[in-house]
């Protein structure tokens, strides 16, 4: 059995037969459904919030990876966990006060994520690793599918995990953007855990091979 998870993102499914492509999710190797919650705000891009998680929620039979890239997100912590997220996640760049924000998380039952843009130093996190469950480090600029992967991620993998076992956490190291067949074992071999694809995924001929695929090469 491979223990790295795959988790397949929404944002790139067709939003005409939502259903369709969730139950895809669900009779594949994945492990997550991974769920882009956008402001246009924070990124320059809006794309789907309450009323369509409720919808995917229905159908979903994963745990829900919820990846907030949002301003304040504290406003809707108590919201997504009614919607039945299991990872709720939350960008470094968007708290003033993550401590506070990761504690609120926790406290509603789920499992505590911080999203960290490329350009982010993963040593900020220094203080507080061992109260993040899942560090998810963006290898593109938030905001939208399809965009190629940032080479440096492989150096900011390598540092957040030596910084993990340095501290003793268990953190989970997750990689958002740009991943393909191409980059999942060097990824793993770094120290990743959860493999974030979306584009690679539903535009393959083919998606639950592809996730199969993924899955196989990340070990
Ligand atoms: C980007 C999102 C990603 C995105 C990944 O802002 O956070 O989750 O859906 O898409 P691909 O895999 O196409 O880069
Ligand atoms: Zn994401």
């Amino acid at each position: 059995m491979s223990k790295t998870k795959i988790a397949p993102s929404l944002l790139a499914a067709d939003f005409g037969n939502l259903q369709q492509d969730v139950e895809m999710v669900n009779n594949s190797d994945a492990d997550w459904h991974h769920i882009d919650i956008m402001d246009g705000v924070f990124v320059p891009n809006i794309s789907y919030g309450m009323p369509v998680l409720q919808a995917i929620q229905k159908h979903a039979t994963k745990p829900l990876d919820v990846h907030l890239m949002i301003v304040d997100p504290d406003r809707y912590i108590t919201t997504f966990a009614n919607l039945g997220a299991a990872v709720l996640t939350v960008h470094y760049e968007a708290c003033t006060h993550l401590h506070r924000s990761l504690q609120a998380i926790k406290a509603e039952g789920m499992m505590a994520g911080v999203a960290l843009n490329p350009h982010t130093n993963i040593n900020l996190l220094e203080d507080i690793i061992n109260d993040i469950d899942v560090v998810c480090l963006m290898s593109v600029n938030p905001g939208f599918g399809g965009q190629s992967f940032i080479e440096n991620t492989y150096n900011k993998v390598k540092s957040l995990k030596e910084l993990i076992v340095k501290k003793g956490a268990t953190t989970l190291i997750e990689i958002d953007g740009g991943v393909t067949s191409k980059n999942a074992a060097a990824l793993t071999a770094a120290g990743a855990d959860v493999l974030v694809a979306g584009s690679f995924v539903f535009k393959s001929n083919d998606p639950i091979t592809t996730i199969q695929e993924l899955k196989n090469i990340a070990g």
